[in-house]
C-alpha cells in the first residue's frame, strides 16, 4: 500500500537484507526502516551491522543484525530463522550481497572467481531458498534481485561477473515464473555504476570508472533504494520485474 506521498508504508512488514554492511544494502536497510518496516540485515562484518542496527533501532526502527556469510548454507538458514523468530515472518527479501572482480580469462585469480560465483550466485540461491517459503506462508510478499547492467552486456575482463549478474538474471525470471500466480513479486535491478565500496572490492585501476562516467556522477545507493521503494509503493496487482538504471552520463556499458 502506498501513501497519499507515493512513498510505501511499510509499517508491519517485515524485511531482510543481505550485503547491508556498506553500500546499496546499508541505503536499502535506511531507507527500508525510514519507511516503518521491521528489518535483519546481514553481511560478514559484525561490527557494521551492528552499528548501523543501534543508530537505526535509536530513531525508533526495529531492527536485527545478523554476522552472516552468504555461502555458508547453515549460516543463511539461521539468517531466515533468527529474523522470522524475531519479527514474525517474512515479507520483503532483497539478497543482495555481492561483489565484483575483473581479470582477462588467462589472467584471472581462479581462487577470487570462485567466490565471486559463490557469493553472487550460490548465494543468492541460498537466500531465495530459505526466505521465500516464509513470503509464500504470508500470503504476498515481494523479492527483489540485485542484478547489473554487467548480466545484459559484457566488457573485456568482465567474463566472471557478467556470469555471475546473468545468472541473477535467470534466477529472477524463474522466479517470476515460479511465483506469478501466488502473491510474489519479483523485481530484478540491474545498475549501472554507483559510487559504493564495490570499486575498492573490486580492485578497479584508478580512472577506470571514468571510461564508462566520463567525469559525470555516478548513481549514488540512495539512489537505487529510491526505486526500490517505488516498486514497493505499486498496487499489489502490478509487478515491476526489470529496472535498468544507469547514472545520466554512463554511455558503456
Ligand atoms: N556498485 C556498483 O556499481 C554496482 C552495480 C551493479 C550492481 N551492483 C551489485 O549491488 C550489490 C551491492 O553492491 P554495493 O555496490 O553496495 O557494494 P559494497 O558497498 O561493496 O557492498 C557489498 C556488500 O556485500 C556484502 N558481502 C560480500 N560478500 C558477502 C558474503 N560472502 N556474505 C555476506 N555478505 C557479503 C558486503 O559485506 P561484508 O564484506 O561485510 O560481508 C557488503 O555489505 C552487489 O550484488 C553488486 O554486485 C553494484
Amino acid at each position: 500500500m502506498a501513501t497519499p506521498e507515493g512513498s510505501p508504508d511499510l509499517r508491519g512488514k517485515v524485511a531482510l537484507v543481505t550485503g547491508a554492511s556498506s553500500g546499496i544494502g546499508e541505503a536499502l536497510a535506511r531507507a527500508l526502516a525510514g519507511q516503518g518496516a521491521r528489518v535483519a540485515i546481514a553481511a560478514r562484518r559484525g561490527e557494521r551491522i551492528h552499528a548501523l542496527a543501534d543508530e537505526l533501532t535509536a530513531t525508533g526502527a526495529e531492527v536485527l543484525a545478523v554476522p552472516t556469510d552468504v555461502t555458508d548454507e547453515s549460516a543463511v538458514q539461521s539468517l531466515v530463522a533468527q529474523t522470522v523468530a524475531r519479527f514474525g515472518g517474512l515479507d520483503i527479501l532483497i539478497p543482495n550481497a555481492g561483489f565484483g572482480y575483473r581479470a582477462p580469462i588467462v589472467e584471472g585469480d581462479t581462487a577470487r572467481w570462485k567466490a565471486m560465483l559463490d557469493t553472487n550466485v550460490y548465494g543468492v540461491l541460498l537466500s531465495l531458498h530459505y526466505g521465500v517459503p516464509h513470503i509464500l506462508a504470508r500470503g504476498r510478499g515481494d523479492v527483489i534481485l540485485l542484478g547489473s547492467v554487467a548480466g545484459r552486456t559484457v566488457t573485456t575482463g568482465g567474463a566472471a561477473y557478467s556470469a555471475s549478474k546473468s545468472a541473477v538474471r535467470a534466477i529472477s525470471e524463474a522466479l517470476r515464473q515460479e511465483m506469478s500466480r501466488k502473491n510474489v513479486r519479483v523485481t530484478l535491478l540491474e545498475p549501472g555504476v554507483v559510487a559504493s565500496e564495490f570499486q575498492a572490492v573490486a580492485d578497479y585501476p584508478p580512472g577506470f570508472i571514468d571510461n564508462w562516467l566520463g567525469g559525470t556522477p555516478p548513481l549514488l545507493p540512495v539512489d537505487i533504494a529510491s526505486a526500490v521503494l517505488a516498486v514497493l509503493a505499486l498496487p499489489p496487482h502490478v509487478s515491476l520485474n526489470e529496472i535498468l538504471l544507469r547514472p545520466t552520463g554512463q554511455t558503456n556499458p
